[in-house]
């Protein structure tokens, strides 16, 4: 049995990028292993939010991971900030972590770039602090997208570095995970990039959007004015809403506009309307769910409170072990 560890920062709502990316991976993992999903909200702290956002946005999260289909009584759902060994370790962490390496992550530079007046030291240790959500649980899997590989390598790096300062074989590997396949990388509807919510109004679709809302991002996705020579290359915008559509749709719908497109025969106004209707049917059972349980506030407040117990046990035993490691022993 794998121990998995993975989270999601609350920034707003669930889009599907967090889900083909990550969550769909919790479900399934759930069943098998002894795993930790948590919410990062020390994480989010990095752009500012206000109290209010920060904690309705932990909540949205929480319940879209219920609503998605985690189970607490299988898996351990946290918050992050529950458990403050995780501060500690990182604490601990960033004592050996150098600049340098922090400064050369693609994130750290993404991030300098889309928050120049707000370059804080929680960005900079950003991958520290994930380093110690993973390791506080001595986690083997990571279920994560694309986006993160670099922060796993990171990870493994602070890991073993850990236990070769220590001369101790304390810290498993943990690697990212896709049920062994690539890591995924879900677009956006903005024709070059991620889907991400901070990629631009418009280029993410969320499990709780409306069926309008959806329409409408879809209709104005990006495309071109479409291919002209049989079979011809797709240029990035219109592989990305086929990548969409293998997502959300059967292997039929995809195929039948793929090979409209390789006759030329292909109208983009067609393929939106479809895309857009499975991803309708795709979203309607999470957002039904979202809706029935963000009134549920006492299983809300039980689900927190089981998942803070069943992390802290496993996370006090890593700190108790780490600290007598590195010698801060009682007298
Ligand atoms: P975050 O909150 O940006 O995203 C959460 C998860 O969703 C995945 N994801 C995507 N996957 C594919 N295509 C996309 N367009 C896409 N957008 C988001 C991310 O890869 C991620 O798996 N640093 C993390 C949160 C975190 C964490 C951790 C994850 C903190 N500590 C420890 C794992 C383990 C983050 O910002 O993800």
């Amino acid at each position: 049995m794998e121990i998995v560890v993975s989270g999601i920062r609350p920034t707003g709502n669930l889009h599907l990028g967090n889900y083909f990316g990550a969550l769909k991976n919790f479900i399934s993992m759930q069943n098998e292993h002894d795993c930790y999903f948590f919410i990062a909200d020390y994480h989010s702290l990095t752009t500012h939010p206000t109290p209010q956002d920060l904690h309705g946005n932990v909540k949205q999260v929480l319940v879209e991971y219920l609503a998605a289909g985690l189970d607490p009584e299988k898996a351990t759902l946290y918050i992050q900030s529950d458990v403050p060994e995780t501060a500690e370790l990182y604490l601990f962490l960033n004592m050996n972590a150098y600049i340098g390496e922090l400064e050369r992550c693609t994130s750290f530079k993404d991030k300098i770039r889309q928050q120049p007046q707000n370059v804080n030291a929680g960005l900079l240790t950003y991958p520290t602090l994930m380093a110690a959500d993973i390791i506080i649980h001595k986690a083997t899997k990571v279920p994560v997208g694309k986006d993160q590989e670099q922060h796993l390598e990171m990870t493994r790096q602070f890991a073993n570095r850990f236990n070769r300062l220590y001369n101790v074989d304390y810290f498993p590997e943990p690697q990212a995970y896709n049920f062994g396949k690539s890591l995924v990388r879900i677009p956006g509807l903005l024709g070059s990039g991620k889907m991400g919510k901070s990629e631009g109004e418009g280029n993410a679709i969320f499990l709780a959007d409306e069926p309008a809302a959806i329409r409408k991002k879809v209709m104005r996705a990006v495309t071109d004015s479409g291919p002209t020579t049989p079979n011809q290359e797709k240029p990035e915008p219109i592989q990305n809403l086929f990548q969409l559509m293998s997502v959300v749709s059967s292997k039929d719908t995809v195929d039948h506009f793929n090979d409209l497109y390789n006759n030329c025969q292909i109208r983009y106004g067609d393929m939106k309307k479809q895309l857009a209707e499975d991803m309708i049917h795709f979203t309607t059972p999470f957002r039904e769910r979202i809706k029935e349980l963000l009134n549920d506030e006492a299983y809300i407040s039980k689900v927190a409170r089981m998942g803070k117990e069943k992390a802290r046990a496993s996370a006090a035993k890593t700190i108790k072990e780490v600290r007598e490691i590195i010698g801060f022993k009682s007298f």
